[in-house]
């Protein structure tokens, strides 16, 4: 059983493959974190509790009969606010006495196979046999708020997740100003953090420092998740590297503002929260009222970084992304954004996909500009009816043409927005969110919809049935180009206002579920001004995310490793576009390892041999589609490590293929003749498909390949290549 509980030593155990994780119900029945590490055999852990010493201003409860037992020191499963814990608490509620002392004690537990949905919200999920859970209640003694501490383990990966559900179950309202939903306590502080930071055109930075004493935040207040900071955080001791060493993951599946705090005690312990941020967040619960945290997801590798993503990419193909298309092969599209922009007509588009169905292109993607007014970026959004003075003849005619030809249609849309100059808003004016009395702020001319309130959501729902239920639609874009300011909900009272947020979330949530569930085989992409809200709660909806505006293979580089520490590559929409100095082979190696597709004018954009090359890259998008996207994906030289070039692998699950990939962004002073691969079987033979050499796996992971051939000082600037092993 992954999960047990001790009765003599009052343990609690969560096993998983490679990982156990520990904590404990101890005297008064305080709920005490004892261990999160490598897999162990014993239960008696109680000694790991004690991290560091009384000091003489630890507060204690005299109840305990223990000298060293402090609030002040001890790490905790849900630390709470005001009651002798002074670092960083998980939950803080606010009762019907005024203060904001919170503090919880075990109840009762239970555990059960299988894995609960989150109602409203995005979160793993788990077939029969696959997954067991635990829930811990929990009291406050004085409120009567329940906190029950919800905890899942996967049969077949390193993977716990995390969530909260708190119920007011006292007799006054009681508001919730902070509740967390996971907490991790690690003993020391001789650790790394690494997380993704980054901006628009830029995202997903990776960034390893060493922790230091004190609070550290990333988080997001934008309303949304942002490119600022990633909702994913890892903690490496400084000795780990890609393939070796221990990692502790840590992922939130959730759209809108999250904190990861990490605090590092002045005895060089660590805690790390991760749930909704705080700030702006003020949750009322009535009697009887509760409220659901999101899920966090921790994963736990004892062989490096590596390991860890690996864990997160397949995990979340099958325990998280719930589309039909999340492991079905996806049709390769051409969108027409950096090919018309938004100077298109029907003609135009038929045109596209004529050349497109030449060069072996399955779908055309009609993006930005099809509807109301919307001939630039001014007016429009809102307006969700086709605008037939550019489409002649309507949408449907337009997708009969180009289903003629062979291929599907997809098209994009900004649900959650409105441009003050349409018709939505000239008739509702009051949906766009803005604060009381005061003016909002324009980003990128348009304004955000209230989507807390239900006939917001309604209108653009049915705007957005209408054309989805009259046209042959196979694939969504999803955009959000703007974040919230001025926040708060015209429908919402006062004292109700700090739920604006966390309430405009679930409300996104609750339209992409009808959308999906209403056309569950149309397939969704995804996208906020590029990978503004790349995370785990949208891959619920959207098996793959729109990684970055910037289509350039060299910045993509960076951008996609970076996104691959977390997120898997059958996630990350990637596009050769024409907006590079790098060759067209290279665009497409560094596409291929993302969902792939082109975003040019395939009529002008092209020479004939730039056509040639994209022939073959739709040949190799076809033969390798299983080896990248449900493949094992290998780190090897990262293009933040190495100023000269970038390599990557995929290896097959059952170990009989590999494929490296290289892109050399400038002329490396070194010959780089050879690089080992990695997680190949040493004792089978790979034949390198190119020459017809063979090769022992150990050879090539110890000895490396073989790229002696290669002439680096003529083939310096955004040159790359592929190369094909198979076992003989
Ligand atoms: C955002 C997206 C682009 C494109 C435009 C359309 O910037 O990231 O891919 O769809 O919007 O306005």
């Amino acid at each position: 059983m992954p999960i047990t509980f001790d009765q003599q030593h009052h343990v609690f155990k969560l096993d998983t493959s490679v990982s156990t994780y520990a904590f404990m119900v101890y005297q008064e029945n305080y709920l005490v974190h004892l261990y999160y590490g490598a897999k162990l055999p014993d239960t008696d852990l109680s000694y790991l509790m004690y991290r560091g010493k009384f000091d003489s201003l630890s507060p204690y409860n005299p109840k305990v009969e223990d000298l060293f037992f402090s609030p002040d020191i001890q790490p905790f499963e849900y630390p709470t606010n005001g009651a002798g814990d002074f670092r960083i608490s998980a939950l803080s509620v606010r009762g019907g006495s005024g203060d904001a002392v919170t503090d919880i004690r075990y109840v009762s537990h239970k555990i059960y196979d299988g894995k609960p949905s989150l109602p409203g919200l995005p979160a793993t999920f788990a077939q029969e046999g696959q997954a067991q859970t635990l829930e811990v209640e929990t009291v406050d003694a004085v409120t009567g708020v329940k906190s029950t501490l919800l905890y899942t383990v996967f049969e077949d990966y390193p993977v716990i997740t995390r969530s909260v559900r708190l119920e007011n179950g006292g007799e006054a309202p009681v508001v919730l100003e902070r509740a967390y939903s996971s907490c991790v306590e690690l003993p020391t502080m001789d650790l790394d953090m690494v997380h993704l930071w980054g901006k628009w055109w830029n995202e997903n930075n990776t960034e390893r420092r060493a922790l230091q004493h004190g609070i550290t935040s990333i988080q997001s207040k934008r309303g949304m998740t942002g490119s600022n900071h990633n909702p994913f955080v890892a903690f490496a001791h400084p000795s780990t590297t890609e393939e070796s060493g221990e990692v502790w993951g840590m992922n939130f599946i959730y759209s809108g503002n999250f904190a990861i705090d990490t605090e590092v005690d002045t005895r060089g312990t660590t805690r790390v929260l991760m749930g909704i941020n705080p700030t702006d967040f003020r949750w009322r619960l009535e009697p009887g009222e509760s409220f659901q945290t999101p899920e966090a997801v921790l994963v736990y590798s004892d062989k490096g970084l590596g390991a860890m993503s690996r864990t997160f990419h397949h995990f979340y193909l099958d325990h998280l992304c719930r589309s039909e298309w999340a492991k079905k092969k996806r049709p390769l599209l051409i969108n027409s954004w950096e090919a018309a922009f938004f100077d298109f007509d029907d003609d135009k588009l038929v045109a596209f996909a004529q050349e497109a169905k030449k060069l072996g292109i399955e779908m055309l993607v009609m993006d930005d500009g099809w509807f109301g007014t919307r001939n630039d970026d001014l007016r429009g959004l809102g307006d969700w009816y086709v605008n037939e003075k550019k489409l002649k003849g309507g949408l449907s005619h337009l997708i009969e043409r180009v289903n003629a030809l062979g291929l599907k249609f997809g098209i994009w849309y900004e649900p959650e927005m409105v441009n003050p100059d349409s018709d939505l808003y000239r008739a509702h004016p009051d949906w766009a969110i803005r604060a009381k009395g005061r003016e909002h702020s324009i980003s990128r001319y348009q304004c955000v919809l209230d989507m807390t309130r239900k006939d917001v959501r309604d209108n653009i729902f049915q705007q957005m049935y209408n054309v989805l239920s009259q046209n042959k639609i196979d694939y969504i874009k999803w955009d959000c180009n703007r974040n919230i300011t001025e926040a708060a909900s015209a429908t919402l009272p006062p004292e109700r206002q700090g739920e604006f947020f966390h309430r405009y979330v679930l409300g996104v949530y609750d339209l992409m579920d009808r959308i999906t569930t209403a056309f569950p085989h149309i397939l969704l992409e995804n996208c906020s001004s590029g990978g503004c809200r790349f995370d785990a709660g949208m891959l619920y909806y959207a098996p793959q995310i729109w990684t970055s505006d910037c289509t350039d293979p060299i910045e993509r580089l960076t951008i996609q490793f970076g996104a691959s520490l977390c997120y898997p590559v059958a996630a990350m929409g990637a596009h050769v576009s024409a907006n590079s100095r790098a060759s067209v082979k290279t665009r497409g190696v560094v596409a291929m390892s993302g969902t792939f597709g082109y975003e040019l004018d395939p009529r002008t954009e092209l020479t004939d041999e730039e056509r040639e090359v994209v022939l073959q890259q739709v040949a190799d998008y076809h033969k390798y589609y299983d080896l990248i996207h449900f493949g094992d994906l290998y780190r090897l030289t990262a293009p933040t490590e190495n100023p000269y070039l970038a390599d990557w692998q995929f290896v097959s699950p059952d170990k009989n293929e590999a494929l490296f990939c290289r892109v050399i962004m400038r002329r490396p002073p070194n010959l780089y003749q050879s690089v080992c691969l990695a997680g190949l079987d040493p004792d089978k033979i790979y034949v390198d498909e190119e020459t017809g050499k063979a090769y022992s796996g150990a050879l090539l992971m110890h000895g490396g390949i073989d790229l002696s051939a290669y002439d680096y000082a003529n083939n310096y600037d955004g040159d790359s290549f592929m190369k094909h092993f198979v076992v003989r």
